[in-house]
């Protein structure tokens, strides 16, 4: 008999979150690591939503609460909705989850028989991989190509969809690429579902980066689309735009009151509610003209610093990296200094190459040997994923703070020696 059931072997993890051994480890035995690694804003809570956190804790506002999210916050979400997607959606539609993250596995639970076809981004947020073949769906993942500023055509969608599909994840502007979908790639998009995709398949479209737009450019969402709005989950949260990741509170708006109530049901089940000292909060954030002086500020430091680093790191030899148009990321190409190393070939030697790739190595290798800790590739999605060679870097970091992380890149990127030692102890490797 064996101690865990079988499909504990079939659900992934987020590599964010396992990365932090690696760090605390050489931080002990060689000092401070560059942290690039992180996905979340490097800014305070805005003191408007701390105040008014505090004001509800001492209005004991501290008890249970509705399942679905608290009507008051559940209203603003959809106002706020209905105003940037021109929607008609009422706050019954709404329901809120403990981050942006769980209504993503949840809905494979909600939608997915065994054998129903999941699309999803590749490079993508690792969740959306991670869950399916828990639920016993199958996983098709929808390349993201670097040469199309990290979308897709209408066509590569068409051609992944089958009578299987059931439900097909959407996320601009994106995390790990920092890629943003124009109007007209949304509505080619919808064309494309409309056509061929029965009315009960769903459209799960991730905005959680909604507002970390650069360039002047606007957020698009498919649900605006006509007749998308039927088809469409909005999905969104409160711990990015906010700078909020600890205060857990995401929320997603459904297609009909039917579907949000079985959520509902799920939520009973696992939390039976989000803490709602944070839910009036997040209502004031959503709500106070405070936030959209907080968010821009936030935004416009992101931006500049974007365009600092974008050119710092396409200075680095054997590194091409696409202007990324929004989220806090970059999603540099890193094939040249795989080539420059022969690490392709070296890879290909290791024993362990199945659990690795050339950009794991480097990943490991900038962390252990250079102190410098981002994330690679295979952290966003690994099927079909091989002989792609990226890094992910955050600009959730001051501006000296990155432009010390990029030169310890560059160091790395041109350590070639230091590789090969790193090879042939793998430090990476030594159980704790
Ligand atoms: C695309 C995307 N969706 C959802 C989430 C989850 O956000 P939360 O921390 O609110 O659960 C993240 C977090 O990194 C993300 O990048």
């Amino acid at each position: 008999m064996n101690l865990f059931a079988d499909r504990n072997s079939r659900i992934d993890t987020e590599n964010a979150f396992k990365v932090g051994p690696h760090i605390v480890r050489t931080e002990q035995q060689k000092g401070p690591v560059i942290k690039l690694n992180l996905g979340e804003p490097d800014f305070s809570v805005p003191k408007h939503i701390k105040d008014e956190i505090k004001l509800q804790l001492d209005l004991d506002n501290t008890h249970y609460c509705d399942p679905k999210g608290l009507l008051s916050l559940r209203t603003a979400i959809s106002r706020q909705i209905n105003v940037t997607r021109g929607l008609k959606t009422n706050p019954e539609q709404v329901v809120v989850f403990p981050g942006g993250k769980p209504p993503i596995g949840l809905a494979q639970q909600v939608y997915c028989n065994p054998g129903d076809e999941v699309i999803y981004p590749s490079p993508g947020f690792p969740i959306y991989e991670s869950f399916i073949r828990y639920v016993h769906a199958v996983p098709v993942p929808l390349h993201l190509e670097e040469s199309k500023n990290f979308t897709f055509s209408a066509a590569e969608l068409a051609n992944k969809i089958t009578a299987k599909t059931k439900l097909i994840y959407l996320n601009f502007p994106s995390n790990p690429t920092g890629g943003v979908a124009s109007k007209t790639l949304l509505e080619e998009t919808a064309k494309v579902i409309l056509e061929r995709c029965s009315p009960e398949v769903r459209i799960y479209s991730d905005e959680i980066y909604e507002n970390i737009i650069f360039d002047g450019k606007l957020h698009h969402s498919i649900s605006s689309v006509p007749e998308m709005e039927k088809r469409t989950i909005i999905a969104g949260g409160f711990s990015k735009t906010y700078a909020w990741t600890g205060g857990r509170i995401g929320y997603a708006v459904f297609p009909t009151i039917e579907e949000a109530d079985v959520f509902k049901r799920l939520n009973i089940n696992y939390f039976s509610c989000v803490p709602p000292y944070n839910q009036e909060a997040a209502r004031v954030a959503l709500e106070s003209p405070l936030s959209t002086v907080a968010v821009k500020k936030m935004v416009q430091t992101f931006e500049a610093r974007r365009n600092l680093i974008w050119q710092q790191i396409n200075e680095i030899q054997g590194i091409s990296c696409q202007r990324p148009c929004g989220a806090f990321y970059l999603f540099p190409n890193i094939s040249g200094v795989c080539e420059n190393f022969g690490l392709f070939e070296k890879h290909n030697r290791l024993p362990e190459r199945e659990q690795s790739s050339p950009a794991n190595i480097f990943q490991m290798f900038a962390l252990y040997e250079h102190q410098v800790a981002v994330m690679d590739r295979n952290s966003f999605g690994q099927i079909g994923a091989d002989g792609k060679h990226f890094l992910r870097l955050s600009i959730a970091a001051d501006q000296t703070v990155l432009e010390e992380g990029v030169r310890r890149l560059k160091n790395a990127a041109e350590d070639s020696s230091g590789l090969d030692k790193f090879l042939k102890d793998r430090p990476d490797l030594i159980p704790d």
